[in-house]
């Protein structure tokens, strides 16, 4: 949450700033703000809400060849442009913004600061005005005050700092959150996400938790903790801008369901070898298979597609999975087996619960997995395994084609583990063709949209709440549906194991509650219509999501058939599209939904 961008040594800093604000505006939308200098003249604009506010606030005026902004999703302080980065010191010199959580700001206050000269709610101030008293009242210069500081801040935390009196530096430095230095002929820049400065440069450097960079135009200077300089390759980022526009289409999300299918056949080919075999590390591959438990540690909709997949790689490697929220497992260890596998599932790679888990099993020495869709991404450094999602940069803060990916990423992983233990049941499943398959049931699927958009209408105008229920994968599924609807429409909406239904939920059901079956397994797909009669004799409206083979003729909306441990794979794209459409039957943003961010670096 929150995103940093920053350039030094070129014209129009202030228009590249905000481009690349804009593109990091998934990371956080409450405020925004930029500081931008041409050594003369220094501006420091700041405004509440979305970045075009903060747009409409630039006059002709606000030009530099220096600068730094920042978009902000409120920790401490609430959303105001008071609390909006960058923040100023006292004697107006040195300007800042930062990202992350500063937690041991009350000390530091106590120790370093007068009151006086902490004015606003956030722990970034403390930051700023650290580095001022450093200078003052040590004599310190800019940079060792902030090398200084790093050594008292404890926390999370990605800086950039201006000093107005030298105004052709940016010094940087970062610990757990994310930060790249991206190289330039005659300039560089900083930024949470490389997708932010891709129409700058495609070369980035990444800067490792503790060390300083101090960014000029003609070069970057890496200092580990210690002082000494450190040497390190500049990458060339995957990434294409087209990958990041919307293109013809009103929403992001809607281009990501709709790039559903072509992630299937794109993981076909990444992951298929010549031989035909799935292409896994072979190291990999043997501590899986010698491994008596594997724990899947998520957190939202990731967490949703780690449920949705134990089944699969349960039948198919018969080793046991349990699946955990990372938020609980890090603060609430299970007692684990004797040889833990753990796989981390985050689309962002950069989740702070997620990654809270990581660093203790890292410490306990256990191995581990993550797949994620950003390569290079922290989960992904840190775990002794990658394996990626291949779907593109996802930017509506709803996650869909991430979903389905990882899904299709686990039935992969499952298959070559599987295949190598010979498990019946992975030498049966053709996960390559089942895929194939899947990918053209999710096509028939998103061809239904006009269906979907009149069928949310008939049933989810108006309503306070709606509820998912299923059993099995289908009742994974309606927790990712429920979670869907209710982050982006903000209805208040539940997934429900069906048969647990008339265990309490049921006393929520009024006149004319949606109630949304999927049914897609065959030995549970009777029990759970008989759950939907229930709720409807009790007022409820139910519609089914069911797959061909087992549909009756009243069905709403009915799925191509696919592998029976792939369903979620297609019975979830309707249910992206109800999200989808309910939101804009009620006029709110499909993208940034209120409260939320995309990649949430806080625990
Ligand atoms: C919901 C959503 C979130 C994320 C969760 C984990 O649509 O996107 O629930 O799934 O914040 O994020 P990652 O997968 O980046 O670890």
């Amino acid at each position: 949450m929150c995103g940093i961008v920053g350039i030094v040594g070129k014209e129009n800093a202030e228009k590249i700033i905000i481009n690349g604000l804009e593109r990091l505006e998934y990371r956080g939308y409450d405020s925004a703000g930029l500081f931008v200098s041409d050594k003369q003249n220094h501006h420091l604009i700041k405004a509440q809400g979305r970045i075009k506010n903060l747009e409409e606030k630039m006059t002709d005026d606000v030009n530099g060849t220096i600068g730094i902004g920042h978009t902000r999703w409120a920790t401490h302080g609430k959303p105001s442009e008071e609390n909006a980065h960058p923040h100023t010191s006292q004697n107006g010199r040195l300007v800042l913004v930062h990202n992350g959580v500063i937690e041991n700001f009350e000390e530091i206050r106590q120790m370093y600061l007068t009151d006086d000269t902490f004015y606003g709610e956030t722990d970034t101030e403390i930051a700023v005005h650290l580095v001022a008293a450093l200078m003052e009242n040590e004599q310190l210069s800019t940079k060792e005050a902030f090398q200084k500081a790093l050594t008292i801040i404890q926390g999370s935390y990605a800086f950039a700092l201006v000093d107005k009196e030298d105004g052709e530096t940016i010094y940087v430095a970062k610990n757990k959150s994310p930060l790249l230095i991206g190289l330039g002929d005659g300039f560089n820049v900083i930024c949470s996400d490389a997708l932010a400065m891709l129409d700058q440069t495609s070369h980035f450097v990444e800067i490792v938790d503790g060390e300083m960079v101090t960014v000029t135009a003609e070069g970057i200077q890496i200092e580990d903790e210690k002082g000494n300089n450190v040497y390190r390759e500049s990458y060339e980022a995957q990434l294409d801008l087209t990958d990041i526009e919307k293109g013809t289409y009103p929403y992001y999300m809607l281009k990501e369901i709709d790039e559903q299918p072509a992630v299937m056949r794109r993981l076909v080919q990444e992951y298929q070898a010549e031989n035909g075999a799935i292409k896994l590390d072979q190291e990999l591959v043997d501590e899986v298979i010698t491994s008596d438990r594997i724990y899947i540690v998520a957190c939202g909709t990731s967490y949703n597609a780690g449920l949705a997949a134990k089944q699969l790689i349960e039948k198919t490697t018969e080793i046991p999975v349990e699946v955990h929220l990372s938020s609980e497992f890090g603060y609430n260890m299970p007692l684990l087996s004797q040889k833990p596998f753990f796989i981390f599932l985050t689309q962002s790679g950069e989740t702070a619960d997620s990654r809270q888990v990581l660093v203790q099993i890292n410490r306990l020495n256990h191995p581990s997995l993550t797949i994620t869709n950003v390569a290079g991404s922290t989960l992904s450094r840190e775990a002794k395994y990658t394996l990626l999602l291949h779907a593109g940069p996802e930017i509506a803060v709803a996650s869909t084609k991430a979903y389905t990916a990882q899904i299709a990423v686990l039935a992969l992983f499952a298959k070559g583990i599987g295949e190598v233990k010979q498990i019946a049941a992975a030498k049966d499943f053709d996960v390559f063709h089942e895929l194939a398959l899947v990918a053209s049931a999710m096509e028939t699927m998103i061809s239904e949209k006009a269906v979907i958009s009149q069928l949310t209408e008939d049933y989810l105008t108006g309503t306070r709440n709606a509820f998912y229920i299923g059993r099995g994968n289908d009742y994974y599924v309606s927790c990712e549906a429920s979670l869907k609807l209710k982050e982006i429409s903000y209805i208040q909406a539940e997934g429900f194991a069906a048969g647990e239904l008339k265990h309490g939920t049921i006393a929520l059901i009024e006149d004319g509650t949606p109630v949304i079956g999927v049914i897609t397994e065959a030995h549970t797909g009777a029990h759970t219509r008989g759950n939907l009669k229930e709720v409807e004799s009790r007022g409820a409206k139910t519609v089914v999501i069911v797959s061909e083979e087992l549909a009756r003729p009243t069905d709403q909306l009915v799925l191509p058939n696919v592998h029976p441990l792939l369903t979620s794979l297609v019975s979830v794209i309707p249910t992206q599209l109800i999200a989808y459409f309910a939101t804009l039957q009620r006029g709110y943003d499909v993208d940034k939904p209120r409260n939320l961010a995309k990649s949430v670096t806080v625990e």
